[in-house]
């Protein structure tokens, strides 16, 4: 295991595998940003499965135990099944998750278990048509994500639903998306609004705090607070009294977690990035692909988080929400 300049080990991986999405979220994605003149990523530029399973031992080899995998839109990179076995191979990995929008489960979701995964966190922000079209750009309502989360329970895979509140966009479904979860015993996590990227025009008054998500579930279904499921787990989780089910939380804006943060990310075309917010990343294709040793590889990995000393969140100012060069939301994932 190693640690950072402040203390923090790296446990977690998340490996974007595509830059595309079938959505067009208007807080990740804006359609007029992300519009036909937009250039994702060529195929020659994303990291092959050979050498994301690659890397991927590399963490390992560090002690990361976690890979979640994430997009764009993860299931519209083809084979993915076939990279999940490879890297379910892995000495050393213990939890393989996927971040989706839900919408190719109906068709992946048994393949995908077959092949070692094991959960899926599902995007998810509302549970009316008419207020899910307005957001996902796309106009699709919103069954096909609720056959998507069925196929993937069927199949025996681990579901979590992630919402992102954003005033003026969903805040009325807070409760029925609330209601609608518990019925079903899926947790929901609410996650603040934030100012990721440099497209989504993001404000500080457009967000939905934590308090006023508890406060608003809490008046009709009392809660309580709940103990962390991990070290470093983003979400805080709350249990309702009357049931054995729960929400989470993710309160990156009102309550930072930079403290504990574990995660590193590698972007689809190989760059290793050791924050969400972060402007530069650090080529590993590029190192790669140059003919460099497993062993030079393994050694650049660490330094880059032995140096790491981002935090944000915690940092977050009104200057720092208009530097203008960070990275997309989309091309780094979640
Ligand atoms: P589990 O492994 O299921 O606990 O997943 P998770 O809680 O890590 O959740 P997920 O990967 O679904 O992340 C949900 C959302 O939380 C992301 O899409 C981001 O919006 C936010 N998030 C996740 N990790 C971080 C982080 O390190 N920093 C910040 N600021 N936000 C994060
Ligand atoms: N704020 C918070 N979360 C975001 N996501 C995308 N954009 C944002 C944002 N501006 C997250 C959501 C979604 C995942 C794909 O990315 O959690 O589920
Ligand atoms: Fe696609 Fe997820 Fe971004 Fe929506 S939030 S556009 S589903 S990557
Ligand atoms: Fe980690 Fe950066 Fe998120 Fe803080 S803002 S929790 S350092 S990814």
């Amino acid at each position: 295991m190693i640690t950072d300049r402040w203390d923090r080990p790296l446990k977690d991986i998340r490996i974007s595998v595509i830059d595309q999405c079938n959505f067009r979220c208007t807080y990740c994605m804006p359609a007029e940003i992300f519009g036909p003149d937009f250039r994702f990523l060529d195929k020659e530029e994303l990291l092959t499965f050979e050498e994301i399973t690659k890397l991927a031992r590399f963490f390992a080899g560090h002690g990361v135990e976690k890979i979640r995998l994430t997009g764009g839109e993860p299931l519209l990179r083809k084979d993915l099944d076939e990279l999940i076995r490879q890297l379910n191979d892995i000495a050393g990995i213990k939890d393989i998750a996927l971040t989706t929008n839900a919408m190719l489960l109906p068709k992946y979701a048994g393949k995908l278990k077959e092949a070692g995964l094991k959960r899926v966190n599902v995007s998810l922000d509302a549970i009316e048509d008419e207020a899910f079209k307005k957001i996902n750009g796309r106009q699709v309502a919103v069954k096909p994500v609720l056959k998507g989360i069925a196929a993937a329970k069927k199949a025996g895979l681990q579901v979590k639903i992630n919402m992102v509140v954003k005033k003026g966009m969903n805040e009325d479904q807070i409760l029925p998306m609330a209601e609608f979860f518990k019925q079903e015993h899926i947790p929901l996590r609410f996650i603040e609004f934030m100012d990721v990227g440099a497209t989504n025009g993001w404000k500080m008054d457009e967000v939905i705090t934590m308090k006023e998500i508890i406060e608003q579930i809490g008046e009709h279904f009392p809660l309580e607070p709940a103990d962390a499921a991990y070290y470093g787990e983003v979400a805080k989780r709350y249990r309702y009294k009357d049931s054995a089910d729960e929400i989470g939380i993710i309160s990156s804006i009102t309550q930072s977690f930079c403290s504990s943060c574990t995660r590193a990310r590698i972007s689809a075309e190989g760059k290793f990035y050791t924050c969400l917010f972060a402007e530069q990343g650090y080529d590993l294709k590029d190192l790669m692909r140059s003919g460099a040793s497993d062993e030079k590889i393994k050694s650049e990995i660490k330094n880059i988080w032995l140096q790491r000393s981002d935090r944000y969140s915690d940092e977050r100012t009104e200057e720092t929400v208009r530097g203008k060069k960070r990275i997309e939301m989309s091309y780094i994932g979640g």
